[in-house]
């Protein structure tokens, strides 16, 4: 029966075989190239991506070096200046009440002629009136300026982490609630809160610094929304995988990446001169850090942002 078979034919199928075979072998090597090269892209995405974390975190640390240093600096001659302007105002005080028993005994006939010239003339040559006046003012100015300055060089203290910090247990969703409140005033009426708040496990942490880094996110995301048609607050806790997260969604303004990629940078800020430190976000990155936790941002121009504070459920002290 096999003598029937022609050759050719035979040696015809056994190649196609062989070609089908072939075919079928570079197929299956191409697919797994392919895969190959896109595990390869996706691991160089990431890689990149870890690379400028890690420069960005390098980059705080160092700014974060560099403003304990200032801090320091600052703090000291500002604590005698402080208290200086203390004395001052009191000093200035006993003079004003000098002045005004001066005027008042020149109302009276209690004084001499002589005395009398002698003292109008001295308050009119050095325009003693004005001066009073003028004095009240430039120390309450002073007495401002000089607690901006406490508050800055406080906040650089907050980012650079040189405080010591009080860690406690705390219950994280009351810290949360505690903190809504005090911007009650702030929130109602200007923007639509929404509130999907889940119980949290306890945890130990600092709840001041905490608050603070909270206040900090609401107060930004509320002000993002202040030309938003709909200003809308989304404010969500809750713990998976002993990791507690906070979330804070607005649908304000959002962020180029530009913006995105220096908003933990001390200083920097986009809002307008005097409106602003651009601390509120550095001084969120210390604390959280600090806590071995994260801020993840996402954010769309137009759209709207999202902050996440992710911190892990701590039971014991950290050293
Ligand atoms: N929710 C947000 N939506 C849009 N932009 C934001 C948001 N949060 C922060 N930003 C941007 O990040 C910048 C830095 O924020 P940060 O809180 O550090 O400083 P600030 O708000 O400008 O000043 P301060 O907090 O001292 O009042 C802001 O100026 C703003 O451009
Ligand atoms: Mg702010």
């Amino acid at each position: 029966m096999s003598d029937d078979v022609n050759p050719y034919q035979q040696a015809h199928a056994r190649e196609k075989a062989a070609r089908l075979k072939a075919e079928l072998l570079l197929e299956d090597k191409s697919r797994k190239l392919y895969i190959q090269k896109q595990k390869l892209e996706e691991s160089y995405v990431k890689l990149r991506q870890q690379e400028s974390a890690m420069l960005q975190n390098e980059k705080l640390a160092t700014l974060g070096t560099l403003s304990a240093g200032v801090a320091h600096e600052i703090n000291n001659p500002l604590a005698f200046v402080l208290s200086n302007m203390e004395s001052l105002n009191n000093y200035a005080l006993s003079f004003q009440k000098l002045l005004l028993l001066n005027q008042n005994l020149l109302q009276t006939d209690l004084v001499s002629a002589e005395a009398r010239s002698s003292l109008t003339t001295l308050i009119d040559e050095e325009d003693l009136t004005f001066v009073n006046e003028d004095m009240s003012e430039l120390l309450k100015d002073t007495g401002d300026g000089l607690c901006r300055v406490r508050d800055i060089v406080n906040n650089l203290r907050s980012f650079s982490r040189t405080q010591n910090t009080d860690q406690v247990e705390t219950d994280l969703l009351e810290g949360l609630k505690g903190t809504l409140k005090l911007l009650d005033s702030e929130l109602k009426g200007n923007v639509n809160l929404q509130l999907s708040l889940q119980e949290l496990p306890k945890t130990i942490c600092n709840p001041n610094e905490i608050n603070q880094v909270l206040l900090n996110l609401i107060i930004n995301a509320k002000q993002a929304t202040e030309h938003a048609k709909e200003a809308t607050l989304k404010i969500s806790s809750r713990c998976k995988n002993d990791i507690i997260r906070i979330r804070i969604q607005d649908n304000g303004c959002g962020m180029s990446d530009e913006v995105k990629k220096q908003i933990f940078v001390p200083f920097f800020t986009t809002k307008p001169v005097g409106q602003g430190t651009g601390m509120g976000m550095a001084v969120a990155y210390g604390i959280i850090a600090d806590h071995q936790g994260k801020i993840v941002v996402q954010s769309k121009e137009g759209i709207g942002t999202v902050f996440e504070v992710q911190l892990p459920v701590v039971a014991k002290t950290l050293t």
